[in-house]
Parts: C-alpha cells; sequence; structure tokens
C-alpha cells in the first residue's frame, strides 16, 4: 500500500517547502517535487502538512474512569487535535503502577485506540521492585496532590527512585498550599530539590505543566527539561473565576501566570496539553482538570496570528521535541525511514470552540467560543487516512 500526499506546504528540516510525500507500507519512502507512483493520491493543495502532533501529557482514564474517557475517545479527540502519538498518565483509580497494570492497560489501548499510545508507569513509596521489571520507558512522580492518590508521601522516597530508576523522569511538582504563594513556594522547592538530585544521580528529569514563568527559569537553571500548557499560556486566576467550578485545575491557574510564561517561551520544551478530562459533574464536585486534545493546536495559532510566536517554534514544540525528549523514535519528524504520520492543517479555517462538538467523552471546553483560525483537515497514521475533511469516516 502506498500513498502520495502532493502539492502541500511540507514542514520539512525546520521549515515550509512546496513538496509531496511518498508513504509506503507505513513509513515515509521520499519526500520532493513532482512525486509519482502510488497506489492513491491525496491533495494537500493549499494546505500545511505537518509530521503529526506529539502529546507527552494526557489522562485517557482507561480502565478505571472510563464515563469520563476511553482509549476510543480520547485517541479520536487526540487524532482530530492533529496528534497520533499520546503518553498516558498513570493516576487512574486502578494507578499504573505494578506491572500487571502496565500490561492491562497496553491490552486496552490496543484494542481502543486509534493512534498511538505509550505509557507512564507512576511511582510509589513502595514499587521499586515493580518499576525494575516493568523498566518503563519514563517514570512519573507525583510531589504533590493530583486527581487519585498517586504521589509520594514518604520524603525519602525521591531519593530512593533517583537511586533505582536510570530512564526518564516526568515530574509532577506542584506543590501543596493555601495560597497561591504557598503553593508556588513549595513548588520552587520541588522543582530544586529534583535537579539538584537529577544532577546528583546524572538523571535525566521533565517538569510537567509549568504554570507561571519563574518554575521555567528554575527548571532550566538545573538543566532540566520543562512543559506548559495552552491553557497556562491563555487562562489565568480572573479566567479560573469566570469558569467557577470548571475553572479548577492542578497547577491553577496563575494571577499573571501567561505573561510571565510568555516571557519565558523560549526557554519552554514543548507543549502538552495536560488532558485531564472530568464530566461536569465531576467538577462540581470538585474535579481538577481541563479536556485540551481538540484545542491546543488551535490555541497555540491564536499566539502565531496575533505574532507572539512563528509557526515552526508551535510544530517543534508538539512534535520533534517531545519526541526527542521522551526518546520516542521514528516519530515527529517528516523525514525519510520515519512512519507515515501526517497532519493537514487548514490554516485559513475559522471555526469556535464548542464543548458539545467535540470527540471527549467530557463535552466541555475551558476555552467554549472561542474564535480559532486554523483546523486539523486530514490525518494519516502509519499511512492510513483515518481523519479527513474535518471528521471521522465511521
Ligand atoms: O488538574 C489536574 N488533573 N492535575 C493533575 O495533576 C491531574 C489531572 C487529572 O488526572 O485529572
Ligand atoms: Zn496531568
Amino acid at each position: 500500500m502506498s500513498v502520495l500526499i502532493k502539492g502541500g506546504k511540507v514542514f520539512y528540516k525546520g521549515e515550509f517547502s512546496d513538496s509531496d510525500i511518498l508513504i509506503e507500507n507505513g513509513k515515509i519512502k521520499s519526500i520532493g517535487r513532482n512525486l509519482n507512483g502510488a497506489d492513491e493520491k491525496y491533495n494537500a493543495k493549499g494546505m500545511l502538512v505537518l509530521p503529526g502532533l506529539i502529546d507527552p501529557h494526557v489522562h485517557l482514564r482507561d480502565p478505571g474512569a472510563t464515563y469520563k474517557e476511553d482509549f476510543h475517545t480520547g485517541t479520536r479527540a487526540a487524532v482530530a487535535g492533529g496528534f497520533t502519538t499520546v503518553m498516558d498518565m498513570p493516576n487512574n483509580p486502578y494507578p499504573t503502577v505494578t506491572v500487571a497494570a502496565l500490561f492491562e492497560k497496553a491490552a486496552l489501548a490496543k484494542k481502543k485506540a486509534i493512534c498511538e499510545v505509550r505509557f507512564y508507569f507512576g511511582a510509589t513509596d513502595h514499587n521499586f521492585d515493580e518499576i525494575e521489571r516493568a523498566d518503563p520507558l519514563s517514570l512519573k512522580v507525583y510531589l504533590g496532590k493530583t486527581t487519585g492518590e498517586l504521589y509520594l508521601r514518604n520524603p525519602g522516597s525521591l531519593k530512593k527512585h533517583f537511586e533505582n530508576y536510570k530512564g526518564q523522569f516526568v515530574f509532577h511538582a506542584t506543590g501543596d498550599g493555601k495560597t497561591e504563594h504557598e503553593q508556588l513556594d513549595a513548588t520552587y522547592k520541588n522543582i530544586a530539590k529534583v535537579g539538584s538530585l537529577s544532577n546528583r544521580y546524572r538523571r535525566s528529569s521533565h517538569i510537567a505543566h509549568a504554570s507561571c514563568g519563574k518554575e521555567v527559569t528554575i527548571s532550566k537553571s538545573f538543566g532540566l527539561t520543562v512543559e506548559t500548557a495552552p491553557h497556562y499560556l491563555f487562562l489565568d486566576s480572573k479566567d479560573a473565576k469566570k469558569l467557577g467550578y470548571r475553572g479548577t485545575v492542578y497547577p491553577n491557574l496563575r494571577s499573571g501566570g501567561p505573561e510571565s510564561l510568555w516571557k519565558k517561551i523560549d526557554k519552554i520544551d514543548c507543549i502538552a496539553t495536560d488532558h485531564a478530562p472530568h464530566t461536569l459533574e465531576d467538577k462540581k464536585n470538585g474535579a481538577h482538570g481541563f479536556p485540551g486534545l481538540e484545542t491546543s493546536l488551535g490555541m497555540m495559532l491564536t499566539a502565531y496570528h496575533s505574532k507572539k510566536i512563528g509557526l515552526e517554534w508551535i510544530i517543534e514544540h508538539m512534535s520533534e521535541k517531545p519526541a526527542a525528549i521522551f526518546d520516542l523514535g521514528r516519530v515527529g519528524r517528516i523525514k525519510e525511514g520515519f512512519y507515515g504520520n501526517i497532519t493537514v492543517l487548514d490554516l485559513k479555517k475559522e471555526w469556535t470552540v464548542k464543548g458539545n462538538k467535540l470527540y471527549t467523552k467530557c463535552k466541555w471546553s475551558p476555552f467554549e467560543g472561542r474564535k480559532i483560525k486554523g483546523k486539523v483537515k486530514s490525518v494519516f497514521y502509519k499511512g492510513n487516512l483515518i481523519f479527513d475533511d474535518f471528521s471521522f469516516s465511521g
């Protein structure tokens, strides 16, 4: 099976050029002008052709809370948002902290997911042997309160995890506290602790969801990598108030958070959604988190249209950079030999965020009503056209 994506502006080697892409047996065979000879052709004229995006931080809730989201609905939301790889967090009601739980999760994803799902393993105060046996791609460590019960309670556990695990760490470094000041102070201390332990043990650590610029500055001063999410770049504590029960998230939306993050934008390593779907019923009862897979690229594009940031920066920080940090292999770039994961973007298409139109099971968005210019038109996953003309066929 081969397909030729013809006539688009292709993001290749860090810039846009007029190219065709030939995908054969799921992988990119060649990139160049006037390519011919494929079973099928896709006309990309007038479109931007991007690598399938990568989201290093999602909560797809499967197994354990599938009334909020599952691998099928979650990966459909991902694909509609332009993603072809997502990395799923371990804090389910039945957390991914044992080899058995990891296998069970992977089997469910294999059955239900429509794009690639990678899995984090969660760190507890006791699961050192399980981590060693699972040898996960990446270990998620919660140093503060989150959805569910998964966080380190024993202060000695952190050092022990650094001694034992040699792979990629990801930290929920958000500290607990009654006031914003207390939370931020605890967060800065957590990042500094992680930074010095990472350096002492020569480990690679990544800080999840920075909510303000100072978290970025401290992370980078220790040589850590750091992500933020669109809601921290576009919403602040005033928006949280307006959103009411919908506006709760860990870490909280900060006063002055967006301004301080935009000042540090060139220090941020990647953009993640932290897609954390909850039903509105659960939100009313205090659940924290926002869905984000279907609005992330669009919100980032609003920053491009207002000349805050280049298109190239957005694409790199949502594809190539996360692939490099998490060592994901042949994804995240349009390159010969890489998987035929391609997102076709119509940069002129205007749309308005409406929760009830989204594919996520939770059917709401903190960006409800936002007008966005630029929408994912088609997605190829391993050479198969799984999303076309702004929708799924099946
Ligand atoms: O708001 C959040 N929601 N923050 C987290 O750390 C977890 C996430 C979730 O799983 O709902
Ligand atoms: Zn999260």
